[in-house]
C-alpha cells in the first residue's frame, strides 16, 4: 500500500512508524512542512498509563520513552499564599522535541520515507498519487479545510488567551499557579519534562491579557512580562519561547474522519484543552486504531470506518472531560475566593474524571483534610456537633436553613405520580414518600402540588386546595416525622399552559381526549400546535392565582410540611412567565427580565408573607431553556440574584422543559454547572440536580462548592434506598428506624 502522511507531529510519525512495522512492503512517506528539530512548544505530559499503553506497541519506543521521560506523581496548587500537594497522580513528561526524534529515527531506521521542509499546500496531488492519505497535519489542518464539505468541522476558539513557554525552573510536581496583578487573575499550568527544563504555560482571560498589553506584546515582551509577574515563583529562573505567541484554544470536532482514501488523525480531526494534558496521547492512540483497523484486510472504506467507530467514543469523552477542564480554567476568577483547600479540591475534580471517591484512592490524606475542613464548616454553619475522627463524608454532613436542619445533603427530587384521586394523596404517595424517607435521604420532596383544580396537570396531581388535602398530606408528613430523619418539603405548582393533560403514561403533556378544563398563561401560545390554547391571563386572573399560592401554602403549614418549595421551571405557569419564548406580553409583565420575573415575584412575595418566617422556602428554575431565543445561563443567574432579594433560602437548578423542541446537552451532571454558577455569582446557596448517580459524585459537587444539596429523582425510583447503601458503602453509620435497628442485634449471626 502506497501510504502518503501529510504532518509529521506525534499522530503522523506514530502512524508511519506502525504501518511500516505491521508490513515493510508498505511504502509510507510522510511530508513535514518544518525541519525535525524545528516543531512549537516544549514538554508534553503522559499519564503513566497512557504512556505505557502507547509504548508498549513498539518495544524500542518503550524503551526510549521510558529512558527519556520525566516522572513524576504530585500535583501542587498555589493560591492565595497557600500551597497544596496532592499525590498519587502518577504522571510523565517528554520534550517534544525527544518525542519527534525518537518517533522520526524509529521511521528511519524502519524504511519510512521521511521528507522534510515539504510544506503540501495542494493536497489533491497528494491524494492522488497515494492509496491512503494520513491527514496529521495539525489543528489547522490543510487537508481538513480542503475537505471540509465533506468532513464538516467545528472550531469553537475559547475566549482565554495562553502562551507555551519554557523555564529552566524544574518543578518537582505537576504545578498550577494562580496570581492576580492590577490587570487580573493569570494561571500557570507547569512541569517538567526533562532534567532541569520545564513547560510553563500561562493563560489569563482576555481582558486581562489585553490589560497588561499582551494583545501588543512580542516573544521578548511576552517574556519580560512574565517573567515580572512570576518572579517570586520562578526564584532566578529565566523563561523561554520557542515561537511562543499568545494563541486562543480551539476545540475541533468533526462530523465525519475519513473520505474516500484521505483520513483524519490527531488535531486534525479533534482537540482536547492542553489543561488535560492528552492531545498527544489522543494523537498517538489514535495512530494505534488505524492500524489496527488497517491490519484486518477487510477493504480500506471499511478499515477507515472501523479506524473511526472505535476512536469517537473515547475521544468524544475525553472531549467532555476537556470541556469541563477548560471552562474551569475560563472560570476561574468565580472560584478564587474560594477556601484553599476547596478551591484546590474543585481545580483537581475540575473534569468530572477525577471524583472524591477516586482522589481517595490516590490521596487519601489530602480528602481526609477536605472532609474535616468540610465537616468542621457544615458544624459551624448547622449547630451540630459532628465527630471529626474520622470525619463524615460530605453528604453526610448537616445544612440548615432557618430553622431547619437536615442531617445530610441527599434529596428525593419532587416527582409527579399522578395517581391522586380529586388532588387527593392516598396510600400510594404514603408507601411512595414513606420508603425513600427511610432510605437515608436527607430531605424527601414531595411531588408539584397544585393550587387549584385548574392548576393541575392532570386529573391524577396532587393538590393543596381543599382542606381534605391538608388532612391526607398531614398522614404522609406525620409518618415521615415520627418514623423517619428525614425532613419533608411540598412543591406548589400551577400548570399553566402544560395543564389539561394526559396521565405521563398516557401521553406526557398530551391534551386530554375530553373533559378538558380552562388553562392559563401569560399569552396565548400552546404547548403544541394541538394542544389547547391558553387564555392570556389578566390582573384578575392573576390576583386569583395570587390567592391560589397563599391558600395552598396555607394548607402546606397545616400538613407540616418542612420546606415549601415554588416551582418555577419546567415551562409551567410561572416558568412561562420567565421565559421569553412563552411570554409575548407588551405589558409590565412582558419583555425585560425585571418584568417577566414581576408575577412571579408577587406570587413569591405572598407566599413568602403566609409561610412561617422560621421556616425556608426554595424555588425550581430552569437555568436555561435549551433554545436559541430562550433563557440563557446568564439570565438564570439575574433569576437567582432576584429571587436572593426576595427572601428566597435555596435555589433547585433544573433546565429546559419549557418547549417541546427543546434541544438539551444530556450527560452526567449535566445540569450542575448552573447550580455551580448561580451558587458562587449569586451567593447564594443550591441544589443541584439531573443525571447525579453515584455517591461519588454528589461527595465532589459538595466538597468542591458547586451546591449545597444534591437532589436524585430516578435514582430513587430504581432505589428508595440509595442514601443507606451509599452509607455502607462508605462505611458511614446511618441510624436506622427502630423497628430496623435489631439488624446490628443480629448482625453477628451473619459475620
Ligand atoms: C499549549 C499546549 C500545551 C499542550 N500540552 C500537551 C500536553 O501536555 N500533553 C499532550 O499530550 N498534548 C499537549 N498538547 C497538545 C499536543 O501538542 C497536540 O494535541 C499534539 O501535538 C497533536 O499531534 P498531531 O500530530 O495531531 O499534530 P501536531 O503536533 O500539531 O503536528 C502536526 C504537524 O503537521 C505539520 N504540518 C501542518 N500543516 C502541514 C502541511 N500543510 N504540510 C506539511 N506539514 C504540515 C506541522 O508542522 C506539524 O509538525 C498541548 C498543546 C498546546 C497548544
Ligand atoms: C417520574 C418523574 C416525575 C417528575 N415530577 C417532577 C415534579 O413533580 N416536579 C419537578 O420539579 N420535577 C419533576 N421531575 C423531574 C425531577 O425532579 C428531576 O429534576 C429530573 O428527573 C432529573 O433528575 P434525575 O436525573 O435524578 O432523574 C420528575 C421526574 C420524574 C422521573
Amino acid at each position: 500500500m502506497k501510504v502518503r502522511v501529510i504532518g509529521g507531529g506525534p499522530a503522523g510519525l506514530f502512524a508511519a512508524l506502525l504501518l511500516k512495522r505491521q508490513d515493510p512492503k508498505h511504502d509510507v512517506h510522510v511530508y513535514e512542512r518544518n525541519r525535525l528539530e524545528e516543531t512549537f512548544g516544549f514538554g508534553v505530559v503522559f499519564s503513566d498509563a497512557a504512556e505505557q499503553a502507547l509504548a508498549a506497541r513498539d518495544p524500542e519506543i518503550t524503551e526510549a520513552m521510558a529512558t527519556l521521560s520525566h516522572r513524576w506523581d504530585s500535583i501542587e496548587i498555589h493560591h492565595a499564599g497557600t500551597r497544596f500537594t496532592s499525590t498519587g497522580h502518577a504522571f510523565s513528561g517528554l520534550s517534544r522535541k525527544t518525542l519527534l526524534r525518537v518517533l522520526a529515527d524509529r521511521c528511519g531506521a524502519l524504511g519510512v520515507g521521511l521528507c522534510f521542509q515539504r510544506d503540501v499546500q495542494d493536497p489533491a496531488a497528494v491524494i492522488a498519487e497515494a492509496d491512503l492519505v494520513i491527514a496529521a497535519d495539525g489543528a489547522n489542518s490543510v487537508v481538513r479545510e480542503r475537505y471540509r464539505e465533506e468532513f464538516r468541522p467545528s472550531v469553537e476558539v475559547r475566549p482565554n488567551k495562553f502562551v507555551w513557554l519554557g523555564t529552566s525552573k524544574p518543578f518537582p510536581a505537576f504545578t498550577f499557579y494562580f496570581k492576580t496583578d492590577r490587570h487580573g487573575l493569570w494561571r500557570v499550568h507547569a512541569y517538567q519534562y526533562e532534567p532541569g527544563f520545564s513547560t510553563f504555560i500561562v493563560e489569563a482571560r482576555e481582558e486581562t491579557w489585553r490589560g497588561a498589553g499582551m494583545d501588543r506584546a512580542g516573544e521578548a515582551q511576552t517574556i519580560a512580562f512574565c517573567e515580572r509577574l512570576f518572579q517570586e515563583e520562578l526564584q532566578g529562573h529565566r523563561l523561554v519561547s520557542n515561537r511562543s505567541i499568545w494563541r486562543s484554544f480551539p476545540t475541533i470536532r468533526n462530523e465525519r474522519w475519513h473520505h474516500g482514501n484521505i483520513v483524519l488523525l490527531g488535531d486534525a480531526a479533534h482537540t482536547a484543552h492542553f489543561s488535560v494534558g492528552s492531545g498527544t496521547k489522543l494523537a498517538m492512540e489514535d495512530a494505534v486504531a488505524l492500524t489496527e483497523a488497517l491490519s484486518r484486510d477487510h477493504g480500506l472504506e471499511t478499515a477507515l470506518q472501523a479506524y473511526e467507530e472505535a476512536r469517537r467514543p473515547p475521544v468524544e469523552s475525553l472531549q467532555r472531560a476537556a470541556q469541563a477542564s477548560l471552562q474551569w480554567f475560563e472560570d476561574t476568577e468565580r472560584y478564587v475566593k474560594l477556601p484553599p483547600i476547596q478551591f484546590a479540591f474543585a481545580l483537581l475534580t475540575r473534569s468530572l474524571r477525577v471524583t472524591h471517591e477516586n482522589l481517595k484512592a490516590r490521596d487519601p490524606a489530602f480528602v481526609a483534610k477536605v472532609d474535616t475542613w468540610f465537616a468542621e464548616e457544615a458544624a459551624k454553619r448547622s449547630g451540630v456537633r459532628l465527630s471529626l475522627s474520622p470525619p463524615p463524608p460530605p453528604m453526610f454532613t448537616p445544612f440548615r436553613l432557618r430553622d431547619l436542619t437536615l442531617m445530610n445533603r441527599v434529596a428525593v427530587s419532587p416527582m409527579c405520580q399522578y395517581s391522586a384521586g380529586d388532588g387527593t394523596p392516598g396510600d400510594w404517595h404514603l408507601v411512595h414518600l414513606g420508603a425513600r424517607a427511610m432510605g437515608g435521604a436527607g430531605l424527601v420532596f414531595a411531588e408539584m402540588t397544585n393550587v387549584s383544580a385548574e392548576a393541575r396537570i392532570s386529573p391524577g396531581c396532587t393538590g393543596l386546595y381543599k382542606p381534605e388535602h391538608a388532612a391526607a398530606w398531614k398522614r404522609i408528613v406525620e409518618f415521615v416525622h415520627g418514623n423517619t430523619a428525614a425532613k419533608i418539603a411540598i412543591q406548589l405548582g400551577h400548570a399553566g399552559r402544560k395543564g389539561s393533560t394526559r396521565l405521563s403514561w398516557d401521553g406526557d403533556s398530551e391534551p386530554l381526549p375530553s373533559g378538558n378544563w380552562p388553562i392559563l398563561g401569560p399569552s396565548a401560545i400552546p404547548y403544541y400546535p394541538h394542544s389547547q390554547v391558553p387564555k392570556e391571563m389578566t390582573r384578575v386572573d392573576m390576583d386569583a392565582a395570587i390567592r391560589d399560592y397563599v391558600r395552598a401554602a396555607k394548607l402546606a403549614l397545616e400538613a407540616g410540611f418542612d420546606l415549601l418549595e415554588i416551582h418555577m421551571a419546567h415551562g409551567y405557569l410561572l416558568a412561562s412567565f420567565i421565559s421569553p419564548v412563552t411570554n409575548t406580553r407588551r405589558d409590565e409583565y412582558g419583555g425585560a427580565l425585571e418584568n417577566r420575573m414581576r408575577f412571579p415575584l408577587e406570587v413569591f412575595d405572598a407566599v413568602r408573607a403566609a409561610w412561617p418566617q422560621e421556616k425556608p422556602m426554595s424555588v425550581r428554575i430552569s437555568a436555561t431553556d435549551w433554545v436559541p431565543g430562550g433563557m440563557e445561563p446568564a439570565d438564570s443567574v439575574e433569576v437567582a440574584r432576584m429571587l436572593k432579594a426576595h427572601q428566597c433560602d435555596i435555589v433547585d437548578v433544573s433546565a429546559g422543559q419549557t418547549v417541546p423542541d427543546q434541544k438539551p446537552v444530556y450527560g452526567r451532571l449535566f445540569q450542575t454547572p448552573f447550580a455551580d454558577r448561580i451558587r458562587h455569582e449569586v451567593g447564594i446557596a443550591t441544589m443541584a440536580v439531573g443525571n447525579i448517580s453515584s455517591y461519588a459524585d454528589v461527595n465532589t459537587i459538595l466538597a468542591s462548592g458547586r451546591a449545597d444539596l444534591c437532589l436524585l429523582a430516578r435514582a430513587h425510583l430504581w432505589d428508595p434506598y440509595w442514601t443507606r447503601h451509599a452509607a455502607h458503602e462508605l462505611g458511614y453509620k446511618l441510624e436506622w428506624p427502630d423497628p430496623y435497628e435489631s439488624l446490628d442485634t443480629y448482625k453477628p449471626r451473619f459475620t
